[in-house]
Formats: structure tokens, C-alpha cells, sequence
């Protein structure tokens, strides 16, 4: 029977932290290493310490040779690297600016602010090293590695995650550069010539046609206007035709960037229908002024980045525990269970672009309509913590001996129950041989992560940084 079934008092990690005058995760450090000892917890896994426990621990904190003391001036791990260097930063990062070089070419809900993978990157790797995201979404990391003189190795089951991520990490030549230009005018031409001349006089008193061929796609005309479709069908045959896999991936990445947009889907974030003041001529000017921005980024992006610094970006489903090379580092956000949907909110682009929309549907993990079912196919907690074990283990494989893995992670709410996301992460990592190094929370801006409100919005997140000791 512990303390506090026994009626005595007794006290929280952050209780404790407030007795003693240290940050919770100080705490939370020493009991990792082994310096003051594991106390009992209860059903929920959390930890109560006794009112003997406290003492001691208050104890060897303030004694001249403290345990504690002596630990914290000697590197945390057998690195050249010092983990507590990274509790100095603020990484709340408030007014910092998170659309600059590539980083605006395309919408995706939930990804995170450069300056994370950015201080991340710098702290734990050097230049040279190889930098993996291994659930790179739109390529945050991967932008941020390459800035920072490293290479890149992306990896997401998101089809139209890889098309972006590549795009926004590809050098483009001058002819290239060209080639996309002329699409950007074709398509202010197309646009103009709908919209200023009336369709009317333009098509013989018809509307636009477009002889390309169409998604396949059921309800096509359910998601966008019969004018919209004409004018995405024609970009869409323009794009396919560019003569090189760089040019074609930025412009396929600018048409898929403007497709929600143009069509009756509410948001990157809710996949129901509402009416649009889409006219004729607009979706194809739209898509004209998105590549010029688009063209812009990559040049900019191509004067800071070195030539020699490359990214390879892998389609693949992380549980397959793919071959993609070995990594230095890892900075990712992983899907929480529960939180998005990225098969459906994408839906409408993947079936334009000709992509395998079911498959990532099966392979998504966390997806809110798979913890959404009822009965025996529902998900659970089980199924996210199972599913960060085989991650780990194949990460135990991929990542060099020695270092880090760093995941950024909130919590989320399944079927109305707060989910510790840090704990089940910390679990998975621990059974295949990984220490956490560093918990670090950090506030996230309310404009950012839109979560259903009906599912649950997260206001914090957590820097956890694991250390590959095997
Ligand atoms: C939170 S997002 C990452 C966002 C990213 N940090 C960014 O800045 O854009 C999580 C990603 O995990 C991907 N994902 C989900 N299930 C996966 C799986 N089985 N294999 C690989 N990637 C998966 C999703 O497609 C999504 O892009």
C-alpha cells in the first residue's frame, strides 16, 4: 500500500519541484538518472511522492556536494553534445516569421514552425550530417536541414506531403525557371481571356471546354463548379507536359496548393461543403499568380542553399520500416491519434493528381476517422503506442548509435480521455533501448494547430529529445 492509500499526504513531480525551487522537468531529469528514486503512482501512472520522500529529495539538493550539483556540471550524455544548453532557448518563438524561402509554397494543417527544426538541427548535428523527417508532412525539417549545409531525408505515406516536400527542397536551373514562367503566363492568358472576354465570344457562345482528361472521381461536380473543373483540367495537362521532374513537381505542388481553395471543400482542415465566389477565369489566374510566388521562393531558396546539400524524399509507410539510408539526426512531429484526417482533407487533391488516396487511407496513423469508428475496428491507445514501438525500432536501426531522435508532440482527446502523447512516445522509445534526454514544453500560438473544437484543441506541446544509447 502506498502513501497516499494509506490517507497519508502526499506530493506531485511538480509539487515537489515547487517545494524544492527546481523546474518540474529537473525533477523528472534526476529520477531518469537514477538520483533520487522512483516513488509509487497511481492507476493514472502519476506520481506521489511521500512527505519522507520529500525530504530526502529536499535533503541532497541543498547539500554542498549535492549528487544533483555535481551532475549537472558534467556533460549529460557521452557526447560532445550538452542537452541542457537546450532548456536556455525560448521556444516559444513568438513574432518569428514562418513563411520565408519555400515555406509558404503550400498549406498543411498542423505542421511546425521552422525555428524548431532550426534551433533542433543546429544544437544536435553538425554540418555535413544527415537530417531525417520521419514524418516530414510538408517538409519543414527538411528546408531547415538544407539551409543549415546538411542533407535532408524525408519520409511520409502522404502522397501529396512527398510532392510538396520535394518541391520545396528541388534547385531549379535558368531553363526551368523559364519553362515554369511560360506556364504562369499561358495560364494568366487562359484566365484573362474567360473572365474579361466573357466566355461567350471566346467559345463560341459556349463555355470553356477543356479537351484534358478529368479525375476520376464520382462526385467531382459535388467538390467544384462544372467552370472549375474546365479550367483544372487544362493547368493539370500543362503541368504533366513540363519537360522535367523539377519543373512538374513545383507546378503540380502550386495546383494542388490552389485546389482547395477553388473548390466547395470549407478548409484544409474541414471536408464539408460550402458555397464559394469562385467566377470563370479565376481558378486558372489564381493558379497563375500562385506560380510566380511559388517560382520566387524556389530562387530564393536556390541563392542561400549550396548545390551540394540534396534531399531525398521517400512515399513510403514508416511501418513498413522502410530502407531509406541511416541518419544523424531526427527532428519530426508525429500524427496524433485522433487530430487530423490528412487522407480526407487532401482527398480532392489526390484524385486530381492521379495519387493512391485509399492506400494512404489505410497506412495513415492517428487519422481521426479511424479513432472515430465504432466497435472492434475503433483505434486505441494501444494502437498508437504499438505503432510508435515498431517506429522506434526500426529508428533504433536507422538512426547512427550515439544520436538524437527529436519529437514534438501535444496530447490529444480520444472518445472525450485526455491522452498523454510524451508518455506513450517515452514508452515506445524506452522498449527499444532509447533515454530521454530532454522534456521540453512550449506554448503553441492559437492561430496555429486548428483542431476541431469538437475533438480538442492543444495549447502546449512538448520537445522530447531521445537519445539512441545502443
Ligand atoms: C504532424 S504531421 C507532420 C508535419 C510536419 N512536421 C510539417 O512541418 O509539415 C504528421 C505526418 O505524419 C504522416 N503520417 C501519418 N501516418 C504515416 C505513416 N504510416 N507513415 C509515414 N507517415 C505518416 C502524415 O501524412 C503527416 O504528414
Amino acid at each position: 500500500m502506498n502513501a497516499k492509500q494509506k490517507g497519508n499526504k502526499t506530493y506531485t513531480t511538480a509539487q515537489v519541484a515547487d517545494e524544492i525551487g527546481v523546474h518540474r522537468d529537473t525533477i523528472l531529469r534526476w529520477l531518469r538518472r537514477g538520483l533520487i528514486p522512483e516513488p509509487s503512482r497511481d492507476w493514472h501512472g502519476w506520481r506521489h511522492f511521500s512527505a519522507e520522500e520529500l525530504a530526502r529529495i529536499r535533503k541532497s539538493a541543498t547539500e554542498v556536494h549535492s549528487p544533483f550539483k555535481k551532475h549537472e556540471n558534467k556533460p549529460l550524455v557521452s557526447t560532445s553534445i550538452d542537452i541542457s544548453r537546450l532548456y536556455a532557448i525560448d521556444w516559444n518563438f513568438s513574432d518569428a516569421k514562418t513563411t520565408y524561402l519555400t515555406h509558404g509554397i503550400h498549406p498543411y494543417p498542423a505542421k511546425f514552425i521552422p525555428q524548431i527544426p532550426n534551433a533542433l538541427i543546429q544544437e544536435l548535428s553538425t554540418v555535413g550530417e544527415v537530417v531525417a523527417d520521419v514524418f516530414c508532412g510538408s517538409g519543414t525539417t527538411l528546408v531547415e536541414a538544407m539551409i543549415l549545409k546538411r542533407f535532408a531525408i524525408g519520409v511520409d505515406a502522404n502522397p501529396i506531403a512527398c510532392l510538396m516536400s520535394k518541391a520545396k527542397t528541388t534547385r531549379l536551373t535558368s531553363e526551368e525557371i523559364a519553362e515554369l514562367m511560360n506556364l504562369a503566363t499561358k495560364a494568366t492568358n487562359l484566365g484573362q481571356s474567360i473572365a474579361f472576354h466573357k466566355t461567350d465570344s471566346l467559345f463560341g457562345n459556349k463555355p470553356f471546354k477543356s479537351s484534358a482528361p478529368r479525375p476520376v472521381m464520382e462526385d467531382v461536380s459535388f467538390w467544384f463548379e462544372l467552370f472549375v473543373i474546365e479550367e483544372l483540367a487544362e493547368i493539370l495537362q500543362w503541368c504533366w507536359e513540363l519537360p522535367t521532374d523539377g519543373t512538374r513537381n513545383l507546378a503540380l505542388t502550386t495546383f494542388s496548393s490552389i485546389t482547395v481553395t477553388v473548390s466547395k471543400q470549407d478548409s484544409d482542415t474541414r471536408y464539408v461543403r460550402r458555397k464559394k465566389k469562385i467566377k470563370p477565369g479565376d481558378t486558372a489566374l489564381r493558379f497563375s499568380s500562385a506560380l510566380l510566388n511559388s517560382i520566387k521562393m524556389v530562387e530564393e531558396f536556390c541563392e542561400i542553399v549550396e548545390p551540394r546539400f540534396k534531399c531525398a524524399v521517400n512515399n513510403v509507410n514508416i511501418l513498413d520500416s522502410p530502407d531509406v539510408g541511416k541518419f544523424d539526426l531526427v527532428v519530426c512531429s508525429p500524427p496524433y491519434p485522433n487530430a487530423y484526417s490528412y487522407h480526407l482533407y487532401h482527398r480532392t487533391r489526390m484524385l486530381w493528381l492521379g495519387m493512391d488516396q485509399s492506400r494512404f487511407k489505410q497506412e495513415e496513423i492517428g487519422s481521426h476517422r479511424k479513432y472515430s469508428r465504432k466497435g472492434q475496428n475503433c483505434a486505441t491507445i494501444e494502437t498508437f503506442h504499438q505503432e510508435m514501438i515498431t517506429v522506434f525500432s526500426w529508428l533504433a536501426r536507422t538512426l547512427k548509435r550515439g544520436k538524437f531522435a527529436c519529437f514534438i508532440v501535444g496530447n490529444s482527446i480520444v472518445r472525450g480521455e485526455l491522452i498523454d502523447n510524451t508518455k506513450i512516445l517515452t514508452s515506445a522509445a524506452r522498449s527499444s533501448g532509447f533515454s530521454l534526454e530532454a522534456c521540453i514544453s512550449r506554448k503553441i500560438k492559437d492561430t496555429r494547430k486548428a483542431f476541431n473544437p469538437k475533438i480538442g484543441k492543444i495549447k502546449k506541446e512538448n520537445i522530447l529529445v531521445f537519445w539512441n544509447v545502443k
